[in-house]
């Protein structure tokens, strides 16, 4: 029931503001702190936190932030072999500012993640005879995104693509090389062409993304829950109230609750509720990694809204 996630791997720079900075503005903030992000990297780590074996492939820069991410991923119980140390340039960074509501504006430079190519496929496909759920995400290469998902397919693998750092007009052939789609609201206004704010639209949006090849569309919705359409049913997933201190990798956290219930061979339903658990326990910590949930903490809280629905 092993998961591989193939994605980017950053440090994040975070600066807590009062007030997200406008075009040309200037704020000053009131706390600083770094710490192990990059979407692929964080999905690992809320896989791993959830008890389930996880590997991890891509690259970091031969610098002082790259060791430091790998070891961090590795006292997480994320397998790093297959994270190659490139010395030919620049760990991932990501420049984040979280305002006192805990939205967040993130600009990252990919740096070592740009080059995750063909030896990484290699690795990957090495490891698919034993890998039940594949994670992908889009902060490395879309060329390598695109053959991860049909090598994943051809060994029957069941693959996620949070198509996040979004970009639009995704290729048909990468909607119908994966299972699942999970953008969320900004991500799925950006992959139709119309806004998406809440389950009507929603359902417009999971409509068009079937029709370009999509499979089971889950888009998160924030503080109004997910909303998932597969081929034999729709279905939303309440939010869960919850005071949010900063959002930063709650799609990370929602991607990692899925795929580990989807490991364990839970229904997709039951799947999307792990995920929705997953994701509003990331909103109530600060930074990314460090705010993904423990298992204890994720089972209490999935236990209580099994007891409440
Ligand atoms: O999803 C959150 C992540 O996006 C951050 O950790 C940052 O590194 C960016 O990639």
């Amino acid at each position: 029931m092993t998961v591989v996630v193939l994605g980017s791997i950053n440090l994040d720079l975070v600066v807590e503001v009062p007030h997200l900075p406008t075009r040309g503005e200037t704020v000053i903030g009131n706390r600083f702190f770094s710490a192990g992000g990059g979407k692929g990297a964080n999905q690992a780590v809320a896989v791993a936190n959830l008890g389930i074996p996880v590997h991890l492939i891509g690259q970091v820069g031969d610098d002082v932030f790259g060791k430091t991410l790998v070891d961090n991923l590795q006292s997480a119980e994320v397998n790093t072999d297959g994270i190659t140390i490139n010395p030919h340039t620049y760990s991932g960074i990501a420049s984040i500012v979280v305002d006192q509501q805990g939205d967040n504006t993130i600009a990252c430079a990919a740096g070592a993640n740009n080059l995750v190519r063909e030896e990484e496929l290699k690795y990957f496909q090495s490891l698919l005879p034993q890998t039940k759920v594949v994670l992908l995400e889009l902060g490395i290469p879309l060329v390598t995104v695109i053959a991860a998902a049909k090598k994943a397919q051809a060994a029957g693998c069941l693959t996620i693509l949070d198509p996040a750092p979004v970009k639009s007009n995704l290729p048909e052939e990468l909607y119908r090389s994966v299972d699942i789609i999970t953008p969320n609201e900004v991500e799925a206004s950006q992959l139709v062409g119309f806004t998406v704010d809440g389950i009507t639209t929603a359902r417009q949006a999971a409509s068009f993304l079937h029709q370009m090849g999509a499979k089971n569309v889950i888009i998160t919705l924030g503080s109004q829950g997910a909303f998932c359409s597969s081929s034999d049913q729709d279905f939303w997933i309440k939010p869960i109230p919850i005071e949010v201190i900063d959002t930063v990798a709650a799609g990370d956290s929602f991607n990692g609750g899925l795929a580990t219930a989807l490991a364990l061979g839970k229904s997709l339903k039951d799947a999307v509720r792990w995920g929705v658990v997953a994701g509003t326990l990331a909103v109530t910590k600060k930074g990314a990694q460090s705010s993904l949930p423990s298992k204890e903490s994720f089972l209490q809280l999935l236990t209580q809204q099994s007891i409440d629905s």
